[in-house]
């Protein structure tokens, strides 16, 4: 199949590629831009592993087509610590443990940096329905959940998280 010529927006920073018109998002984010903090595990939608954010909302790079992406900012996990300090997620998933094989890690913080920009002080129903998009083999994601409810009381500035 011929190449087309694209160029990506990832982090801020142009990528000019050349890609077959079939090339996956994922697969252009790991292969042609050498960002391998995207990870691929089911490649049909289903896993969330390969989440990251299209002009601020999350995404599945799997089901997206690198050529569709001209235009559009694509942020990455790579984009989240600022000058190597984690972002309050991280840090929480850090403190409580929210993760053991950290496979399903980047596509969770993805999700949740744009979810807890939208609902500051979500309930744990609501995190738990999010999360549900996010598969974790490892965890059984009471851990995350409390991150994630850690993470959202110190970003409003609200008295230290104590988890249960
Ligand atoms: S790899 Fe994209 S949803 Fe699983
Ligand atoms: S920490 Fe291993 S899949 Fe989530």
């Amino acid at each position: 199949m011929d190449k087309v010529v694209i160029e990506l927006v990832v982090n801020g920073k142009p990528h000019p590629l050349r890609v077959e018109p079939r090339k996956l998002l994922s697969d252009a984010l790991r292969e042609d831009c050498r960002l391998t903090g995207t990870h691929v595990g089911c490649e049909h939608g289903a896993c969330g592993a390969c989440t990251v954010l299209v002009d601020g909302r999350p995404a599945r790079a799997c089901l997206t087509f690198a050529v569709q992406m001209e235009g559009h900012a694509i942020t990455t996990i790579e984009a989240v610590a600022e000058n190597g300090r984690l972002s309050p997620l991280q840090q929480a998933l850090h403190e409580e443990h929210g993760l053991q094989c950290g496979f399903c890690t980047p596509g969770i913080v993805m999700t949740f940096e744009a979810f807890l920009r939208d609902e500051p002080d979500p309930t744990e129903a609501q995190i738990r329905e999010v999360l549900s998009g996010n598969l974790c083999r490892c965890t059984g994601y009471h851990n995350i959940v409390a991150a994630i409810r850690k993470a959202a009381a110190r970003m409003r500035g609200d008295e230290e998280y104590v988890a249960p």
